[in-house]
């Protein structure tokens, strides 16, 4: 089966501020958003961002409706296509939690998120979607919805001596998956 490659930090196509989809339900948004589902679920990702397979524009998914094999202890968040998506910040409060991602294969990085949020952007029909999350889910949403303005989690690390590889950081986790 023909599988898109997962771009790495350094592509400056992770780089770009995507563009809005215009039009919904199109069989190439439906192919866009296949291809992305497969390459997640082939890397055992929680989510991921079109930019992240050179993509240009405004789709993420995330969540898999199940526990997640490198978040084992995580919240489970539903399975969700959001597009165009829009941020409003519900508090002011942030947390310090650890983060990897695909574009940055087996890494992990302590970032500071916004732990409760509002998100509202459309499915892959165009129907709206509006929800309050909170810690986990929240987190996410935020780390997804970043790489359609160009950032890569390490962008966002403050403390930088909370950066590192995976093996080192957490030498007994089990490994689960290659990043
Ligand atoms: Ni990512």
């Amino acid at each position: 089966m023909f599988m898109r490659d997962i771009l790495k930090m350094g592509d400056p196509r992770l780089l770009r501020v995507a563009k809005p989809v215009k039009e919904f339900d199109t069989d190439a948004l439906h192919a866009l958003v296949s291809d992305m589902e497969q390459a997640m679920f082939a890397a055992h990702g929680v989510g991921i961002a079109a930019p992240q397979i050179g993509e240009d524009w405004q789709v993420v998914i995330f969540g898999t409706g199940q526990p997640n094999v490198r978040y084992p202890e995580a919240q489970i968040i539903p399975k969700t296509v959001l597009i165009n998506p829009v941020l409003e910040p519900l508090t002011e409060i942030t947390e310090d939690g650890w983060e990897g991602c695909l574009s940055v294969p087996g890494m992990r990085g302590l970032v500071p998120r916004c732990t409760r949020l509002k998100y509202s952007g459309f499915d892959i029909k165009g129907q709206r979607i509006e929800r309050e999350v909170s810690d986990f889910h929240a987190r996410v949403v935020q780390h997804e919805c970043d790489h359609l303005i160009g950032i890569l989690y390490p962008m966002r690390i403050k403390d930088m001596t909370q950066f590192g590889f995976v093996e080192v950081l957490f030498p007994n986790l089990d490994p689960g998956s290659d990043d």
